[in-house]
């Protein structure tokens, strides 16, 4: 079992390898009541609890659908109705739209109580539990309606990835490759050597990767809580990847689109930060050796160049990309024309 201890608006440990169960138990013995929420698809996989805390379990529509305002306003009615107070306690049990939602409750809920984050997904692992970032989606986009309110704990373990589709694991491995890139060259061999069918099920060396990202990511938002430049470099391969995730309607996973991203960061760090060609290969091989994508059709770039100034907007910063001058090196790439944007996407281009 691993600690990695994240600083933010307060102090919380993610336990990375530990019995999920024996942690929560040993972590509540405070609150008077629990409030669950898991995603319904996952019912099964979710025990009845012993515990002696009285228990209120509230099944979550399955993926983005629990992001929604109506979701919410649901939960904080049910939250009403059974009365939960300061002293109790939400914990969600699920992937990163469970998180993000039932986090999101709970920062909402008078005003912030407790929450503890048990992810089940390898992106929800590595990515949506850590940081405190939690939130729904408004008609107008993803993610524009939330709060930071950090979890009092995030309790990994990699045992739920079991049942996890290939596809959801190769998902999060694009942020698990993603923090290599920015942050630790050790993931990267790591990477070098894993074979997703052979190593799935392999829950040291799940254990390692999901450990070594968490502590990139820790020590990026404990540095940077609240976004500037700092917290950004996350951002790296997400420019085009969110425009990819929109010009796809969702199709492809946010990993998958995060992936495509990378390989068209890699190629415009090659040209702006003087990143080498052999790292630029690396990107591909890499990501194509868990089996995701890493090129995009070619007559999408208008569009995407549009999706890229909408998300630019709504966000209220200028367009600007992260780069890499070397594993671990990263810089921001701004001022790009379109036709400079043009020409690093010919390279992924289809
Ligand atoms: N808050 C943040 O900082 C942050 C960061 C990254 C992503 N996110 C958010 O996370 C969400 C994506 O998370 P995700 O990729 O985990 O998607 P998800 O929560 O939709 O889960 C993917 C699918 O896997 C299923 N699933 C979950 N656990 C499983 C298990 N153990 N076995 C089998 N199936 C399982 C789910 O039911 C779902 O169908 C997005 O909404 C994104 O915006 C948030």
């Amino acid at each position: 079992m691993s600690v990695i201890t994240v600083k933010s608006e307060h102090q919380y440990d993610v336990v990375i390898g530990n019995d999920w169960l024996s942690e929560l138990t040993s972590s509540i013995s405070k609150y008077d009541r629990i409030a669950f929420f898991y995603s319904e698809s996952q019912a099964e996989h979710i025990p009845k609890l012993s515990i002696e805390n009285e228990m209120h379990y509230f099944p979550l529509p399955d993926g983005e659908s629990a992001k929604s305002a109506q979701t919410l306003a649901q939960m904080w009615d049910w939250m009403g109705a059974a009365g939960f107070t300061r002293s109790d306690l939400v914990v969600a049990i699920g992937g990163g739209t469970v998180t993000d939602a039932a986090g999101f409750l709970s920062a909402t809920w008078l005003r912030g109580i407790d929450w503890i984050a048990i992810p089940t997904t390898l992106a929800g692992m590595v990515d949506a539990s850590v940081g405190g970032k939690t939130g729904i989606n408004s008609e107008y986009g993803k993610n524009l309606i939330g709060s930071f309110h950090s979890p009092r704990k995030v309790i990994i373990d990699s045992k739920w990835l079991k049942t996890l589709s290939n596809r959801d694991v190769a998902a999060g491995l694009a942020e698990v490759i993603k923090t290599g890139f920015i942050g630790d060259q050790s993931i990267l061999d790591l990477i070098q050597n894993f074979d997703l069918d052979r190593d799935r099920n392999n829950y040291d060396l799940l254990n390692q990767l999901i450990e070594r990202s968490v502590a990139v990511k820790s020590a990026v938002v404990s540095s940077d809580f609240k976004e500037s430049f700092g917290r950004e470099v996350l951002n790296y391969g997400h420019t085009l990847g969110h425009a990819v995730e929109r010009h796809s309607k969702y199709a492809l996973r946010h990993g998958e689109a995060v992936s495509i991203g990378l390989v068209f960061a890699a190629h415009l760090s090659q040209i702006h930060c003087g990143l080498d060609e052999q790292i630029v290969q690396q990107h591909i091989s890499l990501l194509e050796k868990v089996g995701l994508p890493t090129t995009y059709e070619r007559a999408a770039l208008p569009q995407l160049q549009a999706l890229m100034s909408v998300d630019k907007k709504s966000r209220g910063n200028t367009l600007r990309f992260v780069g890499i001058s070397g594993v671990g090196k990263t810089q921001r790439i701004e001022g790009l024309s379109s036709d400079e944007v043009a020409h690093a996407y010919e390279k992924i281009a289809k």
